[in-house]
């Protein structure tokens, strides 16, 4: 487990355009309805109030995923960490909208959610198009990176998935070369059609539609936790 006395560093915008009303309003009344609480240990019958199969996503952007996953699996409670304001604001709007009481929002640092659930209790952890960071000075910020995969691979099941979209030449390689040094994942892939396509149940995103839009590829990672 992280040191929590190791102050982590978060890179990256916390803020975009200026909230309209309506959003604003999103933030002030909905998000503290279905924040993670702040402190304290996390489980399932503290965030949804009894047991069920946990996921998180980390960095969710704008939230398709998110509410798209939320919406196929009602009986699966979904975690959804971004510090990102504007892109919690989008998440807000699908709760709203899809009705969804199946979400919890942080925003803020996925790590420090992590932390706080029990070891070997998620059932899968999405990282959809993380922030590239392509500078190679900039490397240790990746969220691919052995300390949070540690960390990932800790809190996730046996057995169970870890999720990772990226539309990045150089992320991709870096993240085939990092988890290939893992001893605690396999990846699933046989035949390259099985990382070039998304699979049935994995929602686009808006970054994944940006990429394909502009004619880039995009690679699907889906590695199980031994
Ligand atoms: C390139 S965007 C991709 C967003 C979304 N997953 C998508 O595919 O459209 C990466 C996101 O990760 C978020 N992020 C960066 N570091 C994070 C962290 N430590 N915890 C949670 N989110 C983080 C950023 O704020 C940003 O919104």
């Amino acid at each position: 487990m992280t040191d929590p006395m190791t102050t982590r560093r978060l890179y990256g915008r916390r803020q975009g355009h200026k909230l309209r009303l309506g959003q604003a309003d999103l933030v002030e009344t909905l998000l503290p309805q279905i924040s993670v609480p702040a402190d304290g240990p996390l489980d399932a019958t503290r965030l949804f109030g009894g047991d069920r199969p946990l996921e998180v996503e980390i960095g969710f952007g704008a939230g398709e995923h998110l509410a798209g996953q939320a919406m196929a699996r009602r009986d699966t409670g979904f975690i959804g960490c971004e510090p990102f304001l504007n892109g919690v604001v989008g998440a807000l709007g699908h709760v709203r909208d899809e009705a969804l009481d199946n979400v919890r929002l942080h925003m803020g640092d996925a790590l420090d959610v992590l932390e706080r659930l029990p070891d070997a209790s998620l059932s899968r952890v999405y990282l959809l198009h993380p922030d590239p960071w392509r500078k190679a000075r900039h490397a240790k910020r990746r969220m691919i990176n052995h300390g949070p995969l540690d960390l990932i691979a800790a809190k996730l099941k046996p057995g169970m998935e870890f999720r990772l979209g990226t539309d990045d030449p150089t992320y991709c390689r870096w993240a085939m070369m990092v988890m290939g040094q893992r001893r605690d994942f396999v990846w699933t892939a046989r035949t390259a059609a099985d990382f070039l396509t998304r699979p049935e149940d994995w929602p686009e995103t808006r970054y994944e539609r940006k990429a394909r839009r502009q004619g880039r590829e995009v690679w699907y990672f889906r590695y199980v936790r031994i």
